[in-house]
C-alpha cells in the first residue's frame, strides 16, 4: 500500500528553554514514499538520527507538521505496523530476555499470526542461524546485535524500513550480507530510508541522496546528480570509491553495483 510521509518546515529542538537547548533541526521541508530507496548522508552531529526518529513519529516536531498521506497521524500503531526502524545503536531498541520473543515482538503486537515461522525468516535474512535464538539480546557482539535488530523490525513485513547507520560494526561478510537483504528488499519495490554518513556502502543501494549539513537540508536529489554536479559535497566524503565512480560517470560509463565499479575501473587499468 502506498505511503507518504510530509514533513512540513520541521524543526526540532532538545531541552528546549534549559542551557543545554539545542536546535537538531531547522525548516525541513521533505517527502518520502515507500516506492524510493533514501540516503540521509551527513557528518556526525548534522541531525540524521533525529530527522529518522521524527520521520517515525518517536520525537514529536517543536515546529512544523508531519503528514501521513497527507494527514496528521491519528493511529499510530496503523502507522508503526507499515513502517520498521532499527535504531544506530540496537541494545536501545532491545526490550525482551530473548533473541527469539525480541524478533516476535513486533508481530505479536500487532496480533499477527505464524510467528515462527516469521521469526526463522527474519533470522535468516540477516544471515544468523536458530542457535541464536534462546540467547539474550543482551549478551551478543555488536555485530550480531546489529543483525537481530535488523531481523527484529522486518518479521511484522512493514512498507518502509528505516535503517540508521546499519553497516557499523559489521564484518567484510556481515556487510555484504546485509547489503544482499537491502537489495532484495528494494527489488520487491519495499521503501527504504537508510542513514549514513559515509556513501562506500550504500552508493548502489539507494536512488537519492539526502545531505543533512546543522540540521539543515542542503542537497535533496539523485546519486547520479549528487556525484557528477557536486564537486563540492563529493569532495567533502573524501571517497575514494566516490572518487572512482565519478571517474567512470566522466568517461560515459554507469556502474550499476560496487562490483560492477570495481570491474569497470580494473578494465581500465592498462598494465
Ligand atoms: N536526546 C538528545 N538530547 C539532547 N541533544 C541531542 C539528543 N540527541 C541528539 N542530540 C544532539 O542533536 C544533534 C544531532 O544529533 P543526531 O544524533 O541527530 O546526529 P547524527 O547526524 O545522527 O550524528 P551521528 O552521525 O554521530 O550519529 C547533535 O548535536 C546531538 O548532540
Ligand atoms: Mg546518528
Amino acid at each position: 500500500m502506498a505511503l507518504e510521509i510530509s514533513l512540513e518546515d520541521v524543526s526540532l529542538v532538545y531541552n528546549r528553554g534549559t542551557h543545554l537547548e539545542l536546535k537538531a533541526l531547522e525548516g525541513v521541508s521533505v517527502t518520502f514514499r515507500n516506492d524510493e530507496s533514501v540516503l540521509l548522508l551527513g557528518h556526525t552531529g548534522s541531525g540524521k538520527s533525529t530527522l529518522l526518529k521524527v520521520i517515525s513519529q518517536l520525537l514529536r516536531p517543536s515546529e512544523g507538521r508531519v503528514l501521513i498521506n497527507g494527514r496528521e497521524c491519528s493511529e499510530p500503531k496503523i502507522f508503526m505496523k507499515k513502517i520498521g526502524i532499527c535504531f544506530q545503536f540496537p541494545e536501545d531498541q532491545f526490550l525482551c530476555e530473548t533473541v527469539f520473543d525480541e524478533i516476535a515482538f513486533a508481530s505479536r503486537n500487532f496480533n499477527l499470526d505464524q510467528i515462527e515461522s516469521r521469526v526463522m525468516k527474519a533470522i535468516e535474512a540477516v544471515g544468523l542461524d536458530e542457535t541464536y535464538l534462546d540467547k539474550s539480546p543482551f549478551s551478543l557482539s555488536q555485530g550480531e546485535a546489529r543483525k537481530v535488530a535488523l531481523a527484529s523490525v522486518i518479521a511484522h513485513e512493514p512498507d518502509l524500513l528505516l535503517l540508521d547507520e546499519p553497516f557499523i560494526a559489521l564484518d567484510y561478510q556481515g556487510k555484504h550480507v546485509i547489503r544482499s537483504f537491502v537489495r532484495s528488499w528494494i527489488q520487491q519495490r519495499h521503501g527504504l530510508i537508510l542513514v549514513s554518513h559515509s556513501l562506500d556502502h550504500t552508493i548502489d543501494l539507494v536512488n537519492r541522496v539526502i545531505v543533512l549539513e546543522s540540521g539543515k537540508i542542503v542537497y535533496d536529489g539523485s546519486v547520479e546528480n549528487f556525484i557528477f554536479e557536486n564537486a563540492a559535497q563529493r569532495s567533502k566524503l573524501q571517497s575514494e570509491v566516490v572518487e572512482i565512480w565519478y571517474q567512470l560517470l566522466k568517461l560515459g560509463e554507469k556502474p550499476s553495483s560496487l562490483e560492477d565499479l570495481i570491474q569497470k575501473a580494473a578494465d581500465r587499468i592498462i598494465v
